[in-house]
């Protein structure tokens, strides 16, 4: 056990300034080597860094990974190991679908899974810790960074934030196959007005509170060491210097005592948003806050310093954040073994290894959703000649945007997996037309549905580029970018033995090719081996078992659209996609979305029986046993999610018109039928209440199964407290 205040005890100013900075490890390659001294001004990060450096973003790879530790800790009179931390969102070589897509599995441990595949390569590659999860809340798909989150459920986004948590780190950071995580950022960066990226976040205690909160707690509860804090602005305080959310509810009210980041340049960016007026009030601000690392900005290493001999902050605040990355570093067991997993062997081995590549393509499989089909799906494995037709048929890019190390080039894409299923066909390809904005050109859609009228069965792959999602991929029309509607309808209208298969990284609207295509597979961006997966979708090797996570709108102007909203003065009664005047909703559109949560299509049937209620009376401390008996009555076998729903009558808050409170997957041979039990504890009825705290209230609750705005055999119970 390394004696952490011994160590600190005897550490210069500059180096501990040196834990708290972090530079992007090929800034850090080409910084000049320069003696340091106490003597040395701060006012050039390099003069700090180059040996006093406490992480860094990125490693290049295992050789130079080792080969940069090694010679920062030569250097470092300390012996403090670097840590190297790194995005890694879906998987670091091998990739595994984007998260929104995970969310659709509802199957918290394939999510571990997947991470601790993630979590081999990346330790072997020189990482110690990921930036992730992201579990921002989010109900707006016009947000590019909706595809890193697991939508628009808050006990869902934590369920699978912690079992990313639990994937990656396994039971102890100092197993060299585990990294640690940072669940980020916080917080309400998933509220960015309008969708639009960087902006402010308008959200109120009980939003925060029953919405946005929920599963950057779970993650923590589930044992993250880390939390990066958020670019927007909250209540007109940027997060970074937020001393409500940093200090009083992250620390005081949670008892964080881990490490905090900063995002990106973040400190720095204080000024910009005009809550700092230069630099140096920003590191002050940050520090106040209780940031412990300053990712990129440099104020950190420009004036920390300063500041302390002007007595505006303490020694005592410096040691504390110092402490908590000593922490860290000895947690990873950094320490005894700074090199952790690096592995210039195991680089080579573990990505795209058989296993990670099965990994993979489970994960895809199961986060498909079959969103509509009318029965041509699944297509038989006879059929003799298949048209391949739109921009995504042969494209390598259906890996998703973000991946660490993964490159596009070693994705199975649709051609190739429906090849390696079906070597005999005959395939015809035709792309019709290109996928971005400015792609107009209808003249290929000809040759289209000439390939479509001569085959045996479509597959029509459309949806928009990897790079319209992400950081920054805001979009004011969420619809098939181009011409690919016009595309859709030409060739479904050729051949109605017809199936759409969609990559994209946000709930699109599909208003325009709902009523045509005869079948919609949503494959999001599948990772590695999207080809593989989508092959045994579609050819009914697989059947597909998703559901959606985040609700797909009849039109962008209902954005956001969200299952599980506040209950309004003036509901719609009945078909609430029918106008009724005085009543919410829109004039010109419906109330629901396309598709809503929880919604996902089968080969096979499923049909529910009644609920069961162990009582209709909960006292505190006792809970109720929920069965459900779930039965395939088709004719293949399959998952089922058999998701649990509640409504709150009411409260001293406006509680949300359903809300998601438990689900379990069921598999199901045909004509076989299971029960599934759910424990309903008082725990599942907290709520943000109007004293301002969170409690359960006496009063009436509802309980269904089905999915979002298609709930099935209400039960209700009342809480007697
Ligand atoms: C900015 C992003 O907002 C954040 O999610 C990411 O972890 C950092 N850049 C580092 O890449």
């Amino acid at each position: 056990m390394k004696d952490l205040q011994a160590l600190l005890d005897q550490m210069t100013l500059e180096e501990k300034i040196g834990q708290m900075a972090q530079v992007n490890v090929k800034r850090f390659a080409d910084m000049p080597e320069v003696e340091i001294t106490d003597e040395d001004n701060f006012t050039t990060e390099h003069k700090v860094l180059r040996h006093h450096m406490g992480s860094l973003l990125g490693a290049f790879n295992a050789e130079k990974a080792i080969e940069l530790q090694k010679e920062h800790l030569e250097k470092d009179r300390n012996k403090i190991p670097m840590l190297f931390m790194r995005d890694v969102i879906h998987g670091h070589t091998t990739a595994y679908p984007i998260p929104l897509a995970m969310g659709s599995t509802f199957d918290p441990d394939m999510m571990e899974e997947c991470c601790a595949m993630a979590a081999r390569e990346s330790a072997a590659y020189g990482l110690h810790v990921t930036f992730t999860p992201m579990v921002d809340y989010v109900r707006d798909p016009r947000w590019g960074r909706v595809m890193e989150t697991c939508g628009e459920d808050p006990y869902l986004n934590g369920v699978m934030g912690a079992a990313q948590v639990r994937g990656f780190q396994g039971k102890d950071l100092k197993d060299t196959d585990r990294i640690a995580t940072c669940v980020k950022h916080f917080a309400g960066y998933g509220a960015a007005e309008g969708g639009r990226d960087y902006n402010l976040a308008e959200i109120s205690e009980y939003g925060l509170r029953e919405y946005y909160l929920p599963a950057y707690k779970a993650c923590l509860d589930a044992g993250s060491p880390m939390v990066m804090n958020a670019f927007n602005s909250i209540g007109g305080i940027p997060a970074v210097g937020n001393s409500r959310l940093m200090l009083d509810i992250l620390t005081e009210e949670w008892g964080f005592d881990g490490v905090v980041i900063s995002d990106a340049g973040s400190i720095g960016q204080m000024v910009k948003h005009g809550f700092c007026e230069n630099r140096k009030e920003a590191a002050k601000v940050a520090l106040d806050n209780r940031c412990e690392i300053d990712m990129s900005s440099g104020c950190y290493t420009d004036y920390l310093k300063e500041l302390l001999a002007e007595g505006r902050i303490t020694m005592e605040q410096i040691d504390t954040a110092v402490m908590r990355i000593l922490k860290l570093k000895d947690k990873l067991g950094l320490f005894e073994n700074p090199y952790h997993g690096v592995s210039v062997e195991k680089e080579k081995s573990l990505p795209l290894c058989p296993e990670h590549r099965d990994i993979a393509r489970r994960a895809a499989e199961k986060a498909a959703i079959l969103l509509k089909n009318n029965g041509v799906l699944p297509f038989s494995e006879k059929v003799k000649r298949i048209a391949l037709i739109g921009p995504y048929a042969t494209e390598h890019s259906i890996i998703g945007n973000w991946g660490a190390g993964c490159k596009k080039e070693e994705s199975v894409t649709m051609l190739e997996g429906i090849q390696d299923l079906l070597p005999n066909a005959e395939i015809i390809v035709e792309a019709g037309c290109g996928m971005l904005f400015t792609d107009t050109d209808t003249s290929g859609i000809a040759a289209a549905v000439e390939a479509a009228q001569a085959a045996d069965a479509v597959i029509l792959c459309v949806g928009e580029p990897a790079m319209y999602s992400g950081e920054t991929y805001c979009r004011t029309d969420i619809r098939l970018p181009g011409v690919q509607e016009e595309l859709v309808k030409r060739v479904c209208a050729a051949n109605p033995n017809t199936a759409v298969v969609l990559f994209n990284g946000r709930p699109l609207v599909l208003t325009a090719i709902n009523d045509i295509a005869p079948a919609i597979l949503e494959m999001w961006f599948p990772g590695t081996e999207g080809g593989s997966a989508a092959a045994n979708l579609l050819f009914g090797k697989v059947n597909p078992s998703g559901k959606v996570t985040m609700s797909f709108p009849q039109a962008t102007g209902q954005c956001p659209v969200y299952y599980n909203h506040p209950s309004t003065s003036h509901p719609r009664t009945g078909d609430q996609n029918e106008f009724v005047r005085f009543r919410t909703g829109y004039f010109d559109c419906g109330n629901l979305p396309l598709y809503s949560f929880g919604h996902g299509l089968s080969y096979s049937n499923f049909e529910y029986k009644d609920l069961n209620i162990s009582a209709d009376t909960m006292i505190p401390g006792e809970a109720l046993t929920v069965t459900v008996c779930v039965a395939n009555t088709g004719k293949m076998a399959g998952r089922q999610v058999v998701q649990l729903y509640m409504k709150d009558h009411f409260g001293t808050t406006v509680r949300p018109v359903q809300e998601l409170i438990d689900f379990a997957s069921v598999w199901l041979e045909p004509g076989e039928e299971k029960e599934v039990s759910f424990t309903v504890d008082e725990s599942k009825l907290v709520m943000w209440t109007g004293a301002g705290k969170y409690d359960t209230e006496a009063g009436l609750f509802s309980l269904y199964t089905g999915y979002a705005d298609h709930l099935l055999h209400e039960k209700q119970f009342r809480l007697v407290k």
